[in-house]
């Protein structure tokens, strides 16, 4: 089933997300009862409206006066870029002006871990840092602190999954080198986890 936000000629090169849902929700202590790994998933694609929640909620912009975000990061760098692999192609995640980008048209679900459910699902989140973004200059301190951005992101995804009855599971099982190579990051970029994403099975 092609996915709601591509046209019918496959990927096309920006995918414009409607307005995320800002409000409302399961109060967060019952998300916090329901957050679990999940690594069973139906086929079914998410809407673009609850795509554009989750990436909200992820990684989105929530006080748009200072461009600050959902995700705290260390000294509000944003290191972390958000990759969306989607059967109809691999787009990356612009947050200022809320779309997102082709990176590939190529299906590249398959790639982004070691487990068979990782090529069906319908969505694998990939959280790549952009280390130049970092401050710190102590390489194993950069590497510390971007890990736990994105853990940050992760958490945000498992509890809006939890609240939203999707099923989720990050994924530190994976092979980064031949990921960066499928996705075409460029050397100052690094894989640093994925997480997938669907309705449960
Ligand atoms: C950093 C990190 C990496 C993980 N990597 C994988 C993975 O590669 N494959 C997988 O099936 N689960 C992975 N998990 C999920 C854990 O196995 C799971 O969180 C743990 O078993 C506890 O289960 P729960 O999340 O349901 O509480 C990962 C979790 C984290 C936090």
């Amino acid at each position: 089933m092609t996915h709601p936000l591509v046209s019918s000629e496959g990927a096309v090169e920006f995918l414009n997300l409607p307005a995320p849902r800002t409000e409302g929700g399961m109060p967060l202590l019952n998300a916090l009862h329901n957050r679990r790994s999940t690594r069973s998933f139906a086929r079914r694609p998410l809407d673009d409206t609850l795509l554009s929640t989750l990436l909200w909620a992820a990684f989105g912009i929530n006080r748009p006066d200072t461009g600050f975000r959902t995700a705290p990061s260390t000294r509000n760098c944003q290191e972390i870029d958000l990759y969306v692999a989607l059967p109809e192609g691999l787009y990356v995640l612009e947050p200022l002006v809320w779309r997102l980008r082709l990176v590939t048209g190529e299906d590249l679900r398959a790639a982004t871990g070691l487990q068979d459910y990782v090529s069906t699902v319908p969505l694998n989140l990939v959280y790549v840092s952009r280390l130049s973004k970092l401050d710190e200059a102590d390489k194993p301190l950069r590497q510390f602190y971007t890990a736990l951005d994105a853990g940050y992101i992760s958490q945000n995804v498992y509890l809006f999954c939890a609240a939203s009855g999707l099923a989720t599971v990050a994924r530190g099982l994976l092979d980064r080198r031949a990921l960066a190579r499928a996705m075409r990051l460029d050397p100052d970029q690094r894989v640093i986890l994925a997480q997938s994403v669907g309705f449960p099975a």
